[in-house]
Formats: structure tokens, C-alpha cells, sequence
């Protein structure tokens, strides 16, 4: 059963010389989720923001914090993600050895456990997954900047992916990121995703226009 949809700006589009008023604004303007992309010019050819950062804006909001681990290696940063306040946390398979095990350690640490796939990795991958996560990532561009196109080919990968959910019978939400606008929303939407992250989207035009943003995406 699909879910209302969820709306995450990505805090990558903000201004990243306010990012405490900048969270403050999204809350308020309607935002489910704040999502954190965390890249560290190595597994991705960009860099961002760490621990310290992520609990810095902890105070700044009471909305889960959807962090985006793009980072490799990965595991040994999973306990300070934990403790700056995220609540979810969703890694990459291809940033470490052992994704399972990955995914057991967010588990242990009482966080909600997401597993991301690139454009190029197969629905596949989950099949000894999914009786352990949280949350589905579906990437819709290449990770790294926001602001790209959303890629078409990833619409069958949500699908497959919903149905693999269904057929679990378990609580997965199925989030989409990248290129998505009013447009790629809805198609997202239809293909069975019941979450939003939105980056440039949201963010257009300032902080007057986020609610507006946001309620643009969630497809009517
Ligand atoms: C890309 C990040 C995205 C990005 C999305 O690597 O994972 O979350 O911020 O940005 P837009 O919505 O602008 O495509
Ligand atoms: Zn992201």
C-alpha cells in the first residue's frame, strides 16, 4: 500500500552560509523529511558536510533527518552520523565490502536503515535486503551535484521496486532523488515511489516560494 508522499529537500540547494535558518525555513514550509547529502570527493566528485554539521542543525528541527551517506569507506562513520542526530541513514552498496553487515550496524545503532542504488544497479541487489531495510533509494541521476537531469530508465527500476516491497508485505518507503521537479514528481509518484527528495526544486525563487515548492511536488 503506497504511503502519502513525502517531501525531502536536499539542504545541498541551500545556502549553505544560513543552513540553520534555511532548515528552519523548510520545516515551516511544509517539508516531511530534511535529506543531508554527505560526499566526500572520493566516492563521489563532490564534498559536503560531516558530523559536526549534521548536529549543528539537529536543534534547528524536530523533522527526521534523512542523512545520504555518499562516502566510501563508510562504516566507520556510521556511529557519528548516528550520534549527530540522524534518523534514517542510507548508504551506497558499492561504498563498502559488505552492505549487509552495513546494514546491520545502522540497525543496531536504532537508526531506520536505507540502502541507495545508482542508476546503473540492478533492483536486483535488494533481493537479500529487503527483509532488513527501512528505506529504498532510487538514485535518479548520478550522485555527486544537484541540479542534473532526471533519467527516464530509473521510472521501471521504481516499479520493480514497488512490487518487491509489496511482495514483502514489510514497511519500506520507496524514495526517488534527483531531477525532480513538478513534472518527474508525478511520474515518480505513478511508478510507485511515496517519497520526494528535491533539491533545486525546492529551493527556487527563496524562502517565500518553499511552501509553494513543496506543494508543487506532491503531485495534487
Ligand atoms: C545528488 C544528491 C541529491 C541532490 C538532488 O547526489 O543525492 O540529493 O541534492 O538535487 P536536485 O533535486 O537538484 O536534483
Ligand atoms: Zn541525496
Amino acid at each position: 500500500m503506497t504511503k502519502p508522499v513525502r517531501i525531502a529537500p536536499s539542504i545541498l540547494s541551500a545556502d549553505f552560509a544560513r543552513l540553520g535558518e534555511e532548515v528552519r525555513a523548510i520545516d515551516a514550509a511544509g517539508a516531511d523529511w530534511i535529506h543531508i547529502d554527505v560526499m566526500d570527493g572520493h566516492f563521489v566528485p563532490n564534498i559536503t558536510i560531516g558530523p559536526a554539521v549534521v548536529k549543528a542543525l539537529r536543534p534547528h528541527t524536530t523533522k527526521p533527518f534523512d542523512v545520504h551517506l555518499m562516502i566510501s569507506p563508510v562504516d566507520i562513520y556510521l556511529d557519528a552520523f548516528a550520534e549527530a542526530g540522524a534518523d534514517t541513514i542510507t548508504v551506497h552498496p558499492e561504498a563498502g565490502p559488505h552492505i549487509h553487515r552495513t546494514i546491520q550496524h545502522i540497525k543496531g545503532l536504532g537508526k531506520r536503515a536505507g540502502v541507495v542504488l545508482n542508476p546503473g544497479t540492478p533492483a536486483k541487489m535488494l533481493d537479500y535486503l529487503i527483509d532488513m531495510v527501512d528505506l529504498v533509494l532510487v538514485m535518479s541521476v548520478n550522485p555527486g551535484f544537484g541540479g542534473q537531469h532526471f533519467i527516464d530508465s530509473q521510472l521501471k527500476k521504481i516499479a520493480a521496486i514497488r512490487k518487491m516491497i509489496e511482495q514483502s508485505g514489510r514497511d519500506i518507503d520507496l524514495e526517488v532523488d534527483g531531477g525532480i521537479d513538478a513534472g518527474t514528481a508525478r511520474r515518480a509518484i505513478e511508478a510507485g515511489a511515496d517519497a520526494l527528495v528535491a533539491g533545486t526544486a525546492t529551493f527556487r525563487g527563496g524562502p517565500e516560494r518553499y511552501a509553494e515548492n513543496i506543494r508543487g511536488l506532491r503531485g495534487g
